[in-house]
């Protein structure tokens, strides 16, 4: 009885000390691959930590209101609106969403352990979802073989993995080619053929996470349109002419609390598969390259709206072998991959500009956000309202669907964002 109670101790003094581990080796990555954001040369609204922020906030209606006017705030360059310049001050949110712990089939064996993609192949090529796929695919490792699979109706991709993995291995020893006897394996296994070729042994312990790091403005300048005032009928925007505005140039799409956000997805390497940079309504998905140290564009999708369409970047650096830079568009915050000018809207022409401004290294002040662990969550991370004051000096006809207005509605916070990876 005693040597088995040892037993059971040593047993757990290993599963934590292998989970502590994991932690920080966790840790270390997403403090390692934190991004480095230039800041624009001009920019007037710097980033800021939640707590300030709140601490100048009041609740409302699902709201989180200015205490005193935004004019004020505004015309008061010292106000917190304005911001900090980061020095080694202002944090940038990292929530983690570890998969291993998350999965539901995380199957424990002689001190090894496989998990299990739940997803069907045939969903996993769907278009959409290539960036993701493309990089599993990219650096698919398995560390152990269950020898008892049995292909049941719905075949995932780690079964046809280890199916033909075994297979290989046969045909290798045997010198011919054999082909599964399993019918449904068989037609899956030429479907696969690429993947196929991509899988190899590993012996570090399983990771596989996905971090998205995000940081906080308290305000986000809207963009100016070239408008004629109609009186009554309020302003109407006009075409520039020659890059001069006839009418009056008027800022529309303001707002208080500003969220942007970049992601990295990790599995089994030192170093992330993938990255999605986020500006506006847009986004990019990026593969990393270990060989040159940079990222390389994959695809880019539209969030909403027919008119956004940036143009992408082929590739983004790394600072000091790892931290990607990003660039913050001036007053927008929207993250460019490379500095210069970024037409986001085709109609009406909206352009972001960014450039080597002042550099925010991010890493120095990593805040975790942690899905699985509620202790490390702050408590605004409960607030589902909106982290601004509500929409004012709307257009006249704002009711009949004109609905343009110089302060728009805060953003909702992250607990409200979608995720861009998918575990
Ligand atoms: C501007 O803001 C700062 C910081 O909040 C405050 O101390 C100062 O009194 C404000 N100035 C004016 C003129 O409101
Ligand atoms: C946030 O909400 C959850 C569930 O709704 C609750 O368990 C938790 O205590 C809340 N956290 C804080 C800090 O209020």
């Amino acid at each position: 009885m005693r040597w088995l109670m040892f037993v059971f101790v040593v047993i757990l003094a290993q599963q934590i000390s292998s989970t502590l581990v994991e932690d920080i080796r966790v840790r270390g990555l997403i403090r390692d691959w934190a991004p480095l954001v230039w800041l624009a040369p001009g920019e007037r609204f710097l980033p800021l930590g939640v707590p300030e922020f709140l601490d100048n906030m009041q609740a409302a209606d699902n709201y989180l209101q200015t205490r005193t006017s935004l004019q004020s705030l505004l015309q008061n360059r010292s106000s917190f609106l304005h911001g900090r310049k980061p020095a080694d001050n202002i944090p940038i949110y990292a929530l983690l969403k570890n998969c291993i712990m998350n999965s539901e089939s995380l199957i424990p064996s002689a001190g090894a352990t496989m998990t299990k993609t739940t997803i069907s192949p045939s969903n996993n090529l769907k278009k959409h979802q290539l960036p993701i796929l493309n990089a599993m695919v990219d650096d698919f490792d398995i560390k152990s073989i269950e020898s008892n699979n049995v292909p049941g109706s719905g075949v995932s991709i780690e079964k046809l993995l280890v199916s033909s993995f075994k297979d290989r291995r046969l045909s290798r020893s045997h010198g011919s080619h054999v082909i599964p006897v399993n019918s449904e394996i068989s037609k899956s296994h030429i479907l696969h053929e690429k993947i196929l070729q991509k899988i190899k042994f590993h012996t570090q312990h399983p990771l596989h996470f996905h971090v998205t790091y995000w940081m906080f403005y308290p305000f986000s300048e809207g963009k100016a349109v070239c408008v004629l005032d109609l009186g009554i009928l309020g302003s109407w925007p006009i075409p520039s002419l020659g890059g001069t505005c006839f009418g009056r140039l008027k800022e529309y799409g303001n707002h208080v609390g500003d969220w942007e956000h970049v992601s990295l997805y990790f599995k089994d390497k030192n170093y992330p598969l993938a990255m999605y940079v986020s500006a506006h309504d847009a986004g990019a998905f990026y593969r990393y390259e270990p060989r040159s140290g940079t990222f390389i564009f994959e695809s880019q999708e539209t969030r909403k709206g027919i008119f956004q369409k940036p143009i992408f970047p082929e590739r983004v650096f790394t600072a000091e072998g790892s931290h990607p830079i990003l660039f913050s568009a001036r007053g927008s915050h929207g993250l460019w991959t490379a500095p210069g000018k970024h037409k986001f809207v085709r109609l009406p022409r909206l352009y972001d500009e960014s450039g080597f401004g002042t550099p925010w290294p991010t890493w120095r002040k990593v805040e975790l956000l942690s899905i699985h662990d509620k202790h490390v969550m702050p408590e605004w991370m409960n607030f589902t309202g909106k982290w601004g004051n509500p929409k004012s000096n709307c257009h006249p006809l704002t009711k009949l669907g004109f609905d343009i207005c110089e302060f728009v509605d805060g953003p909702t916070g992250i607990p409200m964002k979608k995720m861009n990876f998918r575990c």
